[in-house]
């Protein structure tokens, strides 16, 4: 249990996991219920355990905009196993859903979960995470390499004044195609300087399921194995930071190496207050929820000029050799200054995160409680 001693909120949600959902989310699950003859759409969100935004942001957030659409959503999650990932599809093409959001948690399991949906005539759309050599015919995301660049640029603007960084590196899953954007989006930065002798690459190292407690354990030996010695830490999202930052504290490290993270979770956000975080990457769910509800609302009514003119943009998937039609948001890099921007925008509520001593630091960054 990686979550021990990281922060408030947890404790107040009694909740002890990476899943303390966010109250608000924005979204209200006991909104009006869907009218009799709303259409069905079956929504696979993958894990809950890899980041709190599945549950605390996704869910509340889809639920709302779908139904907002006059669409009766039923969003499931998967739990991090692919054999529930394809049981749950089975279940939603059975019952009738007129089109399938899915969130993969590997690209096989959510191309071979695409082919049976289109093979019943069900269209489907890739909701965040692109399944290569699938058959979606549109894509919801952020632009990934932009994440990663932000991380990238982060992490530089936390090492200002430091000579010569050791920089260690705990990326997502090898299986999640955007824990490869986020990859190449931070060596556009990072790269240079690691190759030009400015900073100095201790080790990178990727962690299947994005699972926080192997990403502490595996930053821990890097750590151990460098002599104790690192300047900065690139953390792939808050769950990973928060694991690596719990590592810092038990060495006396934390508040003096920045670490990087994503998503703008709680505890991302308490973790920056404290100083313990340097970054985050803000990605509003609010508009990724907002466009898939929409996407769906069009294909459901099989009118796919409307789902064309949602969908402007495009990304290549290598794998299966096709441009996907895609709506791509644009994240945005937050650190203590602007913590606020996330909370004005209502994703987070200032009463999850300036709890305890931070209620201090909330007043001095003028966020304040609605
Ligand atoms: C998502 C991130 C998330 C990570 C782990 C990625 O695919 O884009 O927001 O932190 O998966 O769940």
């Amino acid at each position: 249990m990686w979550a021990a001693g990281l922060g408030l909120t947890m404790v107040l949600a009694a909740c002890g996991q990476n899943t303390a959902a966010p109250s608000s989310g924005g979204g209200q699950e006991s909104a009006a219920a869907p009218a009799a003859d709303a259409i069905k759409v079956g929504v696979i969100l993958p894990e809950t355990e890899s980041s709190a935004r599945w549950e605390g942001f996704d869910k509340p957030l889809l639920q709302q905009a779908m139904q907002a659409e006059g669409l009766a959503p039923d969003i499931q999650n998967a739990q991090g196993d692919e054999q529930k990932f394809s049981t749950l599809a089975d279940g939603m093409i059975s019952s009738g859903v007129k089109v399938l959001v899915i969130a993969s948690i590997t690209s096989e399991s959510g191309a071979a979960v695409a082919a049976k949906a289109k093979a019943q005539g069900i269209p489907t759309i890739d909701y965040d995470r692109l399944s290569l050599g699938g058959t979606s015919d549109y894509y919801v995301s952020f632009d990934n390499e932009k994440v990663g660049e932000l991380q990238g640029q982060g992490l530089v603007q936390g090492l200002q004044g430091k000579t010569n960084p050791q920089i260690i590196e705990i990326e997502g899953a090898p299986t999640d195609n955007n824990a490869t954007l986020f990859y190449n989006g931070q060596q556009r930065v990072l790269k240079p300087k690691y190759d030009s002798g400015e900073y100095k690459l201790v080790q990178s190292q990727r962690i299947e399921d994005w699972d926080n407690q192997i990403g502490g354990t595996t930053f821990e030996q890097i750590l151990t194995g460098n002599g104790g010695k690192v300047e900065g830490v690139v953390a792939a999202n808050d769950g990973l930071a928060g694991a690596v930052i719990t590592v810092l504290t038990k060495y006396g490290l934390n508040g003096q190496v920045p670490v990087t993270g994503q998503d703008a979770t709680p505890d991302g956000l308490q973790a920056i207050l404290r100083g313990d975080q340097y970054m985050t990457v803000y990605k509003p769910i609010k508009q990724e929820s907002d466009a898939a509800a929409k996407l769906a609302a069009a294909l459901a009514k099989g009118d796919t000029a409307a789902a064309d003119a949602i969908a402007t943009g495009s990304v290549n998937d290598p794998t299966g050799n096709r441009n996907v039609k895609s709506v791509l948001l644009e994240p945005q890099l937050i650190t203590k200054d602007n913590v606020k921007v996330v909370i004005d925008d209502g994703q987070v509520e200032a009463s999850e995160i300036c709890v305890a001593n931070l209620a201090a630091t909330c007043s001095e960054l003028g966020i304040s409680a609605a």
